[in-house]
């Protein structure tokens, strides 16, 4: 059997876990804007998920978002830490949603970053298996332009989009196409069923998925904060930090203070 997968990290801080978790067709440098203002409350870990930046060589096999949830989980386990603050962006949302399920006793919170729990429509499964076959034909390098403009607000600093598009280009062709399938097959989840104190960011103009259903999403599951990003697009932890590491602040704050 191959040697199990080791995902790589980012880390600042210390103290309980902030496990943060990237989008699609992301790495940990996502998270570059929370690395150093959360480190004043949690050990921030940021990951690469497999097959992609610090993480160790993926098996030639196809994935699923639950081998994304259990590479979470046996990353906390060789970390030597307890359970975490859990926050995904997008398809880091469903990778936290699936990594609840299944590892329930990992998480002490759940955050989630303009993502949603409903799986994909058959237009959205269309359009998984269209960009997989462009990544296969053009690379990763034609994902930019399809992408990057539909997830960064028109009123967003350049840097961001350029930011993107650097991650984008270097994710494995491979990789993309294995995440493409595994969003694609993914199951829905139910935000009723959540159990642990959570949290709902949203960017106010994300294209990509509308703030309106976030906020649907987030009065569904019991006890949820929700939180309007204002100026953001799709990828509001870049896009609007300051607005993000706020909230995050003070919803894990009210955590420590047992609230
Ligand atoms: C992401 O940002 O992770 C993806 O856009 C999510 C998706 O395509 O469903």
């Amino acid at each position: 059997l191959p040697s199990p997968i080791v995902l790589g990290t980012l880390q600042s801080g210390s103290g309980r876990p902030l496990l943060l978790v990237h989008g699609f067709p992301f790495d940990a440098e996502q998270w570059s804007e929370q690395m150093a203002p959360l480190a004043a409350r949690r050990r921030v870990v940021a990951v690469d998920l497999r097959g992609r930046g610090r993480s160790t060589h993926a098996p030639d096999v196809d994935w699923t978002l639950d081998t994304h949830a259990d590479d979470l989980a046996r990353t906390l386990d060789e970390l030597g830490v307890g359970p975490a603050d859990v926050v995904g962006l997008s398809m880091g949302g469903y990778v936290a949603f699936a990594f609840l399920l299944r590892h329930p006793d990992k998480v002490a919170s759940l955050t989630l970053i303009d993502s949603k729990s409903g799986g994909d429509t058959p237009e959205a499964k269309h359009g998984r298996d269209e960009n997989a076959r462009i990544v296969r034909e053009h690379g990763t390098k034609a994902l930019v332009p399809l992408l990057v403009p539909k997830l960064v607000a028109p009123t967003s600093p350049a840097w961001v989009g350029q930011k993107l598009s650097v991650m984008i280009e270097r994710t494995p062709p491979s990789t993309c196409i294995r995440d493409l399938m595994a969003m694609r097959d993914r199951p829905d989840s139910d935000p009723a069923a959540v159990r642990v104190p959570a949290l709902v960011l949203h960017g106010a103009l994300d294209a990509l998925m509308p703030v309106a259903a976030a906020r649907t999403m987030a009065a569904a599951i019991p006890g949820a904060r929700f939180v309007e990003i204002p100026g953001s697009g799709h990828i509001a932890c870049l896009e609007n930090a300051d607005a993000v590491n706020q909230a995050l602040s003070s919803f894990l704050a009210q955590l420590d203070r047992g609230a």
